[in-house]
């Protein structure tokens, strides 16, 4: 792996100051930075290459869409899909969760069917489920946590029944960091003939993610999450099951034959973008793809993975702070409180110090309400962070409990 200040030094912003102080940014949970070349691959569509896809015949369109369908063909290679058809752009994962839930419950569910998520779900694997239960009087089943914030998995075999129609499971929490089974969460749905989707928005960042080798049927992941533009996302499918499920938006690009009678749907992927697409922003996520291999995904991994060591050893050190999620399988995500003081306090007095926490419910409420707390301070890293900047968070931590 590169040098660690040859790769901060690849990210603008990770140089300016905040309130005067060195910035230390530790919310790639909510969106990751990016680095020169994404946004020089965007740039570059808007400076030199704009012109909506696939509708001219004139040069700039044919730029564009060349662009757009080479970052299609990026994003099937680094998540390994078989063919690129199988990669549908929506908006992000919260696009790509809604997209399916709409058109899979479309098809597939009816009244009394069944859903299954997990206790860890971030609300945009809860809601879209619950309003497809609500359309269809189908029922959400939870698999459950312990303590530790790892999914009890007998208690997930208990719910699959023949009424199961899907399992939507995170692949690493959001608020917590707890890397979840797939592996045995995908066999045991198969065994039983139910498609799963992975929420991939935390997972794909840290690591290899290969959707044959998991088997799963569907992933969905976002752009700005792995260094690339926000406003772009991914909903992988395999192909016969994409190819089964309706449209879930009508517009241009989607059709093949549009009369006032009938319309018939166009092939794979574009039966299922309607509109305008990102292709600014699909070019820049595939920019940011070719970056992220060019760092090496294991060398990622590990990294985080001693950033994680460190900062968890650091933080369980400090007198009056608690960890939530001690999973022995996470990613670089710690979620705690100091005792007796509000996140938000906690996380106002960093912000005065440079340094940048999430506070709150981090969009996964069912977790907070498990552990019976309002919300927690979460610090998210990444490959650019360093141990120095783990130091300053704790260094902040003793200034807040000075304060309060
Ligand atoms: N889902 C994002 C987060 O966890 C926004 O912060």
């Amino acid at each position: 792996m590169k040098d660690i200040s040859e790769i901060r030094s690849d990210f603008p912003i990770l140089g300016r100051k905040v309130y005067g102080k060195a910035l230390v940014y530790f919310d790639n949970g909510a969106t990751t930075q990016k680095p020169q070349c994404v946004i020089d691959a965007v740039n570059e569509i808007l400076t030199q290459k704009n012109g909506n896809i696939h509708r001219g015949v004139h040069y700039l369109s044919d730029m564009a869409s060349e662009a757009y369908e080479n970052a299609r063909q990026k994003v099937a290679s680094f998540i390994n899909a078989s063919k690129k058809e199988e990669i549908v752009f929506t908006s992000g994962t919260t696009g790509s969760i809604n997209a399916l839930a709409f058109s899979f419950g479309e098809k597939y569910v009816k009244e009394g069917d069944e859903i299954i998520v997990s206790h860890l779900e971030h609300h945009a694997n809860i809601v879209p489920w619950q309003m497809l239960c609500e359309r269809k009087g189908a029922l959400l089943k939870v698999i459950p946590v312990n303590q530790s914030g790892e999914l009890l998995l007998d208690e997930y075999y208990r719910l699959l029944s023949p009424r199961t129609r899907i399992v939507a499971v995170t692949q690493a929490s959001n608020a917590l960091g707890t890397v979840t089974p797939l592996r045995e969460i995908i066999d045991a749905a198969h065994a039983v003939n139910v498609p799963v989707l992975v929420d991939g928005a935390q997972g794909i960042q840290h690591g290899i993610v290969d959707v044959r080798q998991l088997d799963c049927d569907f992933y969905a992941f976002s752009g700005h999450k792995i260094y690339g533009p926000t406003g772009i996302g991914v909903l992988y499918g395999k192909e016969n099951l994409l190819n089964d499920l309706p449209p879930y938006q009508g517009g241009g690009d989607m059709v093949e034959k549009v009369t006032f009678e009938k319309t018939t749907y166009n092939q794979l992927p574009f039966k299922f973008e309607a509109g305008t697409m990102n292709y600014a922003g699909a070019a820049g996520l595939g920019t940011a793809l070719d970056y992220v291999s060019s760092l090496g995904r294991e060398d990622i991994a590990l990294r985080e993975k001693e950033l994680l060591r460190y900062a968890t050893q650091k933080l369980s050190s400090t007198d009056r702070v608690r960890i939530f999620g001690n999973s022995s399988n996470k990613i670089s995500t710690i979620s705690f409180l100091i005792e007796g003081i509000h996140q938000y306090d906690t996380g106002m007095v960093l912000d005065k110090m440079g340094i940048a926490v999430r506070t709150g419910t981090h969009c996964a409420q069912p977790v907070m309400d498990f552990y019976g707390i309002e919300g927690t301070v979460r610090a998210s890293m990444c490959f650019y962070n360093t141990f120095d900047e783990i130091d300053a968070l704790v260094a902040g931590i003793e200034q807040v409990k000075k304060m309060f």
